[in-house]
C-alpha cells in the first residue's frame, strides 16, 4: 500500500474521531467507554502538539488510513524524557504495514527531539497484533498488569512495552 505520512491537521479530526470511536465501542486498545466527540479529540490533539509531541496521520490512495502520536508518559517532571505512544489504523488499511510505518516515523521524530524512552500500553496483553507490531519495532515487554481493566464484560490484562530512543539511559539527556 502506498502510504504518505504527515502531521495531523484540523481537517483530519472527523476521520480520527470516527476511528477512535470504533475502538471505544468494540475494541480494547483503549479503556475509554464513551467515545469523545470531534471537539474533544481536537482539544486533546492541541494539548499534545502544544506540549511539543508529534501527532501523525497516514494517508493512502483511499484516503485516511490511521494516526499515531506521542504524549507524556507521566506528567511529573522526572519523566520528561519518556513518551507514551499511541497508534490506530483504519479497519480497511490493517495488515498492510501502515501501523509499522506510523510507529517508525513516530520513533524517528521522538528520537530526533531528544526523548529517551518510548512506552506502549497494550490494552489486552493477549492481543497478538499490537504485541507483534511493537516487538518488530524493538519494544520489549516490561510489565504485565493482571486484571487492570474491564471492558465488554471481561477483565483485561494490560501489557506495558518499552524501547529506548537514541542513547536511551546510557548518556545524560540534553536539556
Ligand atoms: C495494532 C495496529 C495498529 C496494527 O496496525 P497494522 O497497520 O494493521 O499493522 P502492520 O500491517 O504494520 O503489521 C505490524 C505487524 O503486526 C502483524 N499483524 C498485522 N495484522 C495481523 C493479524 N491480523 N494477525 C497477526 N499479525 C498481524 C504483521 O504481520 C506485522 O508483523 P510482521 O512485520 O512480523 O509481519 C492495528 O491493528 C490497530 O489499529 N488495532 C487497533 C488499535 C490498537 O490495538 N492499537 C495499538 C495500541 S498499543
Amino acid at each position: 500500500m502506498d502510504v504518505r505520512l504527515r502531521d495531523a491537521e484540523v481537517s483530519d479530526f472527523d476521520a480520527i474521531t470516527a476511528l477512535y470511536a470504533g475502538e471505544v465501542a468494540r475494541g480494547v486498545a483503549t479503556y475509554e467507554l464513551e467515545a469523545p466527540d470531534t471537539d474533544v479529540m481536537q482539544q486533546r490533539w492541541r494539548a499534545i502538539v502544544d506540549g511539543g509531541y508529534p501527532y501523525l496521520v497516514a494517508e493512502s490512495d483511499d484516503g485516511f488510513a490511521g494516526y499515531a502520536y506521542a504524549s507524556a508518559y507521566r506528567t511529573r517532571a522526572g519523566y520528561r524524557w519518556t513518551v507514551e505512544s499511541t497508534v490506530y489504523v483504519a479497519a480497511h488499511a490493517r495488515g498492510a504495514g501502515v501501523g509499522r510505518r506510523l510507529m517508525t516515523a513516530l520513533i524517528e521524530r521522538c528520537t530526533a527531539q531528544g526523548f529517551r524512552q518510548m512506552i506502549a500500553v497494550v490494552g489486552d496483553a493477549d492481543n497478538a497484533v499490537p504485541v507483534r507490531l511493537h516487538e518488530r519495532l524493538g519494544f520489549q515487554r516490561s510489565g504485565r498488569f493482571p486484571g487492570i481493566g474491564r471492558k465488554h464484560g471481561r477483565w483485561l490484562d494490560g501489557l506495558q512495552m518499552q524501547r529506548a530512543l537514541g542513547d536511551g539511559a546510557t548518556t545524560p539527556p540534553s536539556e
